[in-house]
């Protein structure tokens, strides 16, 4: 059986395409999604793809991803520079986790440059746009 993967996106990454696309490009959330499910197919992975735009929704998903997935690929968005509580359900997921950022979050405003997930992550991508979703399922599969 294949081994499934979540991958999760926090706030305003539905509106990809649309938003700011001289940062985030022009690719919308749901080409990405489509880039993943043919990259995990290569890999013989399974990937579950999610977004919302409340912190609560993706905590309750972190909360139970163990019961169905091997790993957890997030862009946790603005929540990344503000969640505590994203963080602390990310240390209790029990498994590994990626980190994924479209932009150069160290280019870009100060804010930005600190990271709550980053500490307890397994590995960082950030500033190769969507490609680093791709290579966050590449390094999963050598991973497990
Ligand atoms: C982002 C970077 C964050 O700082 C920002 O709030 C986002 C997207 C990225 O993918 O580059 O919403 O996570």
């Amino acid at each position: 059986m294949r081994k499934k993967i979540i991958i999760l996106n926090g706030p305003n990454l539905n509106m990809l395409g649309k938003r700011e696309p001289q940062i985030y490009g022009t690719q919308t959330l749901s080409d990405i999604e489509n880039m993943c499910l043919k990259k995990a197919e290569k890999l013989n992975l399974a990937i579950d793809f999610r977004q919302s735009n409340s912190e609560c929704e993706l905590i309750e998903w972190i909360q139970k991803a163990n019961e169905n997935f091997a790993a957890i690929i997030i862009n946790p968005a603005a929540f990344t520079h503000s969640s505590i509580a994203i963080r602390d359900a990310l240390a209790g997921a029990n498994l590994p986790i990626i980190e994924v950022h479209l932009s150069n979050i160290y280019q870009r405003e100060e804010f930005r440059h600190h990271s709550f997930i980053s500490p307890i992550a397994s590995g960082i991508i950030c500033g190769l746009g969507t490609n680093g979703y791709l290579l966050a399922l590449e390094a999963i599969a050598e991973q497990l």
